[in-house]
């Protein structure tokens, strides 16, 4: 007697995008289009690469990233959820959360009449996210690729208490030297200075240079920001909804070297522009609510 294969996994397979797998075998998905190509990891649901036709790839991605599963990748955009940066309490659990580590499902794959693709993965709570989070959650990650790059994540609280999180689509941009661009957007927003023992401070008129270690949280902030680089000759626009900080991150030369999958050389050639919800910004879900962070991306080179 024959014994049935395992069902396939619900998915719409449309053209340009293919299941496949990626660095260290790691599933993921492969988008490409007229439009773009890019690359998602089903592991921590993460868009590793995005590159709009005509243009150069916009995430920078370390050369020296690990891809295992369980273990972030570096660079791209990891999904950090439902904290950010250790744990308050309990510090032996995964820096950013376990959102950017767990294995994601495949949930949809769209082909929308303008030619660009709709991506969706989804994770829901088991036995290992409860003995870190103790919540019942569905997480819907939906990434569009296009001209112009989507990306929202929605958290729906099926259980019957509230719950609260952090949140951040830690976005690491590709740029041509980062002592040389500038982040418009943010004057005059307060920021949690993360290098400087969590001091707070306003930012000044003047657009953000970078010119040593950048680790900041801006608050308040529903702006937004423009990435301006010159070496590259484009500027990043990042606009958002549903999130009320913005991170700006950069580990420069010491910190870079002692991260091990962060390749030595490789911090002036990026810069991160975080769209978050952290700190006293975090987001409580009452029971049968969700919240949804969403993110767009454009690109325009320079004449
Ligand atoms: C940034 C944080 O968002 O992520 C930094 O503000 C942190 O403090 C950085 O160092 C990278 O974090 P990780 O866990 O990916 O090394």
């Amino acid at each position: 007697m024959s014994t049935d294969p395992a069902p396939a996994p619900a998915t719409s397979v449309i053209p340009g995008v293919t299941l496949t797998t990626g660095a260290g075998g790691l599933p993921a998905v492969a988008i490409d289009t007229p439009l773009a190509s890019a690359l998602i990891y089903l592991s921590g649901a993460h868009l590793a690469r995005w590159r709009p036709r005509g243009h150069d790839e916009v995430l920078w991605l370390s050369t020296t990233s690990q891809y295992l599963p369980g273990k972030p990748i570096r660079g791209g955009v990891p999904l950090c959820w439902p904290w950010f940066g250790g744990h308050a309490q309990r510090p032996e659990l995964p820096a950013h959360g376990f959102a950017r580590t767990s294995a994601w499902t495949l949930a949809a794959t769209e082909a929308l009449p303008d030619g660009r693709v709709r991506i969706s993965l989804s994770l829901a709570n088991d036995a290992d996210s409860s003995r870190m989070w103790p919540h019942a959650f569905i997480a819907i990650s939906t990434v569009t690729i296009g001209e112009t790059l989507e990306m929202e994540l929605v958290v729906r609280n099926p259980g019957t208490t509230p719950f609260t999180y952090e949140e951040a689509l830690h976005t690491y941009f590709a740029v041509g030297e980062v002592r040389r661009c500038a982040i418009h957007g943010l004057a005059g927003t307060t920021y949690i200075d993360k290098v400087r023992a969590l001091q707070r401070s306003v930012e000044g008129q003047a657009p953000l240079a970078f010119s040593g270690e950048t680790d900041r949280v801006y608050v308040d902030t529903t702006a937004a920001c423009r990435l301006e680089d010159p070496v590259l000759k484009r500027t990043i626009t990042v606009t958002k909804e549903g999130s009320k900080a913005t991170v700006v991150w950069n580990p420069w030369a010491a910190k870079a070297k002692a991260m091990k999958d962060f390749d030595d050389e490789g911090w002036p050639g990026m810069a991160c522009i975080e769209s978050a919800n952290v700190a006293e910004l975090a987001i409580t879900v009452p029971p049968g609510g969700e919240h949804r962070l969403g993110v767009r991306i454009s690109v325009q080179r320079h004449p």
